[in-house]
């Protein structure tokens, strides 16, 4: 796809002068690559100068049906020649259907509507705190909240609070208390860190940010276990993994274990406007009372039009079946590397975190090679490589992609 730019809409900039404009007036809480995407379409994005590339990332699984996939944007257009935004304050008719339907997929009866993922992370934190001390009765303000060392569950003050990265902390403090960090993948630890006050355990089933790392067989059952037993919540932060990434509807799916509380987001936008959820039965969720919680946006027709769509696609399996199909080629085609710069593969499904040896350059170095051979992916924790491209991908491309990546190995 080219660009346009002789009918391109106000002035056109080159890749320079957009970075230098970002690196001008926007905050500088990113550090991206030196890519200005135009236009996208399935896997393949085009920068303003024309160059495609390969996006290997997809919004860290936002853009898990690949750019403005065609079913997605036919259901944005329609709803936005009907009804956009009307807030909470009055029902609109596309609320109900899109909650019952994302409810079902999930195996809950009740969806808690917002827009992104942190919310949806704050928004399970306050309800299990809520369910905790009007339910199973902790002393008002004692409740706790287990989490997994490793993890990431946003950027908000109170995310940040339970996060053991110290750049995501660092400054922002005071915190808010009421969070235990455990090892990820020790259920003893999970064990001994629960005690009467704890009202949750909040764990991501594959941790995507910490390099897409897939806990030992027995550990998310375990948990489950010790959650019953203890008359404590289970929520799984799902919103990278969930949805199709890891070849099942939800990661969770992938060890039987069905939590209390899923928290979605990312791809539940269709890679188009953030769609987040908590999705639980009415036991837990039906906590909240009105003026209790809420938001301007979360839940909105263009919203629900687009959750609709993305529920009623991974109905139908497909998109599960793509990415474990896909996701074996990557996976094989990926092992083959390790001895060849490569010293470990992680992951599940279309999903790899990929370690690179540290001798070659740091993870933003291979990052930067890679775009310049026309392959997006990023780096997490050092020389730690991710892939999760679109489900569209076919498998010619995913080994495009590969020579592409061995070949930055090689040089
Ligand atoms: C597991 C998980 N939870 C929560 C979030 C936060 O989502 P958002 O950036 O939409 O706030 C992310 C984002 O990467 C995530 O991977």
């Amino acid at each position: 796809m080219s660009i346009d730019l002789a009918n391109a809409v106000g002035p056109v900039y080159s890749s320079g002068e957009h970075i230098t404009m970002v690196d001008d007036h926007a905050a500088h809480n990113y550090s991206p690559l030196p890519v200005v995407a135009a236009t996208a379409d399935g896997v393949w994005i085009t920068d303003v100068e024309g160059n495609r590339y390969l996006d290997a990332l997809a919004g860290y699984s936002a853009v898990n049906f690949g750019h403005r996939n065609t079913e997605i944007i036919a259901a944005v257009n329609d709803q936005l020649n009907r009804l956009t935004l009307t807030s909470r304050a009055f029902h609109s008719d596309r609320l109900g259907p899109f909650c019952r339907d994302l409810a079902a997929l999930c195996g809950k009866d009740m969806v808690l509507p917002m827009n992104t993922g942190a919310e949806a992370v704050e928004s399970a934190i306050k309800v299990a705190r809520k369910w905790g001390t009007d339910v199973k009765g902790v002393p008002t303000d004692q409740a706790s909240i287990v989490v997994a060392a490793g993890n990431f569950h946003g950027r908000t003050t109170t995310i940040v609070s339970f996060s053991d990265d110290e750049s995501a902390r660092r400054g922002f403090g005071p915190f808010t208390p009421g969070f235990r960090i455990v090892p990820f993948g020790d259920a003893d630890a999970m064990a001994a860190a629960i005690d009467d006050t704890t009202v949750a355990v909040l764990i991501e089933p594959i941790q995507g940010e910490a390099g897409v790392v897939v806990p030992p067989a027995d550990y998310l059952p375990k948990v489950r276990e010790l959650c019953t037993a203890a008359n404590v919540l289970m929520i799984c932060d799902e919103i990278q993994s969930g949805l199709g990434r890891t070849g099942e509807t939800l990661a969770s799916d992938h060890w039987g274990v069905v939590p209390d509380l899923y928290t979605l987001g990312k791809a539940l936008g269709g890679g188009v406007l953030p769609v987040s959820a908590v999705v639980g039965n009415n036991d837990v969720l039906g906590v909240l009372a009105p003026g209790e919680h809420g938001s301007t946006f979360g839940g909105n027709p263009l919203a629900a039009a687009v959750g609709s769509t993305v529920v009623s696609m991974l109905g139908t399996g497909y998109w599960q079946d793509r990415a474990r199909v896909m996701g074996a080629h990557l996976h094989s085609r990926l092992s083959d590397m390790v001895g060849s710069g490569v010293t470990a593969v992680r992951g599940l499904g279309l999903w790899a975190g990929v370690d690179v040896d540290p001798a070659l350059g740091s993870g933003k170095e291979m990052c930067k090679k890679l775009a310049q051979r026309g392959v997006l992916v990023k780096d997490t924790h050092g020389s730690t490589l991710r892939f999760a491209p679109p489900i569209v991908i076919t498998i010619d491309e995913i080994d495009w992609a590969l020579d592409q990546f061995a070949k930055v190995l090689k040089s």
